[in-house]
């Protein structure tokens, strides 16, 4: 067996990642030569010429041939954020005050019922980020962000989907993608709630390959252990070779989706079922469209949807230079003013057409401090960025849409983002949770409940998706004295409780 993995290590001068090998256990080097065959060697030899050697001076320089062709062309590098910056202005958006639209609401909520009506809408969950920030030592899915029910991010996100089936008496079939970080949990803990009362035939759970993480100098594969390299996801984008690999587009194909709603586990208030993005989406015939809020500050930690010589696409906050985030029309307004929640309508089509070997995104390269095993085999934990790490971002195929459609929503009702440990400045668990709290209130008093000042009032998906759910089910001059979480009883009427 080792030959046989020296045979592909070599020709890509990366033999060192064997070098424990005499050492291992049977299971050890088993479990080491899965992970190097699964790699697609060629793409990190291609990622290494492409995007890290040659930051790191001349010497690092040109690619160097590879053992199959056309690797390079697959990686090459696309053009600097900070030049995109320069010619990037706000994109044309349908706004929260109607601005923007070609056609009215009502025609477009009737479009977007029968998008959600037709058979032909699944929906799409990524949920294979490592949740590193959050500082929580399971799926992120997993979190218990309930402010009065402590449902995990999983529940909620699942019954909005069983809402949404409901509302519109269809099947919406759910796919979640994982990544070795996350599969194995995800799927017991999604078993072992019996999917949230949705079929288990319709929910199918997806790994997204890895990218390895390599010496931010010299471009070495780095180990995590004697027996394991040093891996991550591949990003979001990694989606579209996991569509193919897996099988999963021809599932959906099979099942006859032909556009999929997308929404990230980190956020509770993801708006799944609501018409009106839908229907914008099928009237402008966009391929791809997607959600805004309007960025309160410049330095607002979200991507920046901006047009760039006519095309919609975006730019992260952490590649963003600070003048052209801070850039303001004369009336004070942000020029870059729209700001990314990742939520998303694909065409599958589009999908289907970037799964594909010729087609591909551009890769980013982030520098992380990743431990890693030394030549001698001390385990090194460094104190600066030593590494690089690679990941394809599924938003960069808004400027291959044929049409992208931008519409903006109020970040009150539709963004409530989880990122950060308790206690940090933002996007903490408390915030998340302040939030969804103040929406639920609002909908309560919209429906004549008073809700008594500080108490904390949640609202179960499957007891109402949207405020109108509510009206004519709650008693009347109810007064909620304490906190409560209002639920879907067994019948179908609501009931309510404290918290547990
Ligand atoms: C992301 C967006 C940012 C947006 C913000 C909104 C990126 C690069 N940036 O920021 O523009 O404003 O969300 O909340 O996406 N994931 C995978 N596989 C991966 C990596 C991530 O499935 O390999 C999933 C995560 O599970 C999560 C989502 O993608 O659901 C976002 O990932 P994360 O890396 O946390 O992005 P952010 O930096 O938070």
């Amino acid at each position: 067996m080792k030959h046989e993995l020296l045979a592909l290590l070599a020709p890509i001068e990366q033999q060192h990642v064997l070098a424990f090998w005499d050492r291992l256990s049977p299971d050890q080097q088993q479990s080491l030569a899965e992970q190097i065959r699964e790699l697609d060697l060629d793409l990190v030899h291609s990622l290494v010429h492409t995007h890290v050697l040659p930051r790191n001076g001349p010497q690092g320089g040109s690619p160097a041939p590879l053992s199959t062709s056309g690797g390079v062309a697959r990686t090459l590098p696309a053009e600097p954020p900070a030049s995109l910056a320069e010619r990037a202005v706000g994109p044309p958006a349908i706004r929260l005050n109607g601005a923007g639209a070609s056609y009215p609401v009502d025609e477009a909520r009737r479009t977007g019922i029968q998008a959600w009506s037709s058979g032909q809408l699944g929906v799409l969950l990524v949920a294979g980020g490592q949740g590193t920030r959050l500082g929580f030592d399971h799926p992120k899915g997993m979190y218990p962000i309930g402010p009065v029910s402590g449902c995990s991010l999983f529940q909620i996100l699942c019954e909005k989907v069983l809402a949404a089936q409901r509302r519109y008496d269809v099947t919406l079939p759910l796919y979640i993608m994982t990544s070795r970080a996350t599969h194995d949990e995800t799927c017991a803990f999604l078993a072992q709630h019996g999917y949230f009362g949705l079929a288990p035939s319709h929910v199918t759970l997806f790994r997204q390959g890895s990218l390895p993480a390599v010496d931010a100098q010299t471009g070495r594969l780095l180990l995590e252990s004697p027996s394991s390299l040093a891996l991550a996801p591949d990003g979001h984008g990694g989606l579209l070779r996991a569509l193919r690999s897996q099988g999963v587009l021809q599932d959906m194909q099979d099942r006859g989706l032909t556009r999929l709603f997308y929404m990230q586990v980190d956020n509770p208030l993801a708006t799944v079922g609501e018409p009106l993005f839908a229907g914008w989406h099928l009237l402008e015939q966009s391929e791809l469209s997607t959600q805004v809020v309007a960025k309160q500050a410049p330095d607002e930690r979200v991507g920046n949807v901006v047009e760039v010589d006519g095309r919609v696409q975006i730019i992260e906050y952490s590649d963003l230079p600070a003048e052209a985030a801070a850039r303001r029309h004369p009336d004070g307004s942000l020029v870059l003013w729209a700001g990314n929640i990742a939520v998303h309508l694909f065409e599958l089509p589009l999908l289907a057409q970037f799964s594909t070997a010729d087609c591909t995104l551009p890769f980013h390269v982030a520098r992380k401090k990743v431990p890693y095993i030394d030549e001698s085999g001390y385990r090194v934990q460094p104190e600066r960025e030593n590494a690089c790490k690679f990941e394809q971002f599924i938003f960069d195929l808004l400027p291959h849409a044929r049409r992208a459609l931008v519409v903006e929503v109020d970040a009150e009702q539709a963004f409530a983002p989880l990122k950060n440990a308790p206690g940090a400045p933002r996007d903490a668990p408390e915030h998340v949770q302040a939030r969804m709290i103040r929406l639920h209130r609002r909908w309560l008093e919209a429906a004549a409940v008073r809700v008594a000042p500080g108490v904390k009032v949640e609202i179960s998906p499957l007891a109402a998706l949207a405020p109108d759910d509510l009206a004519g089910r709650l008693p009347q001059n109810w007064q909620i004295e304490a906190d409560t979480y209002i639920y879907a009883a067994a019948d179908g009427s609501l009931a309510w409780r404290g918290a547990k």
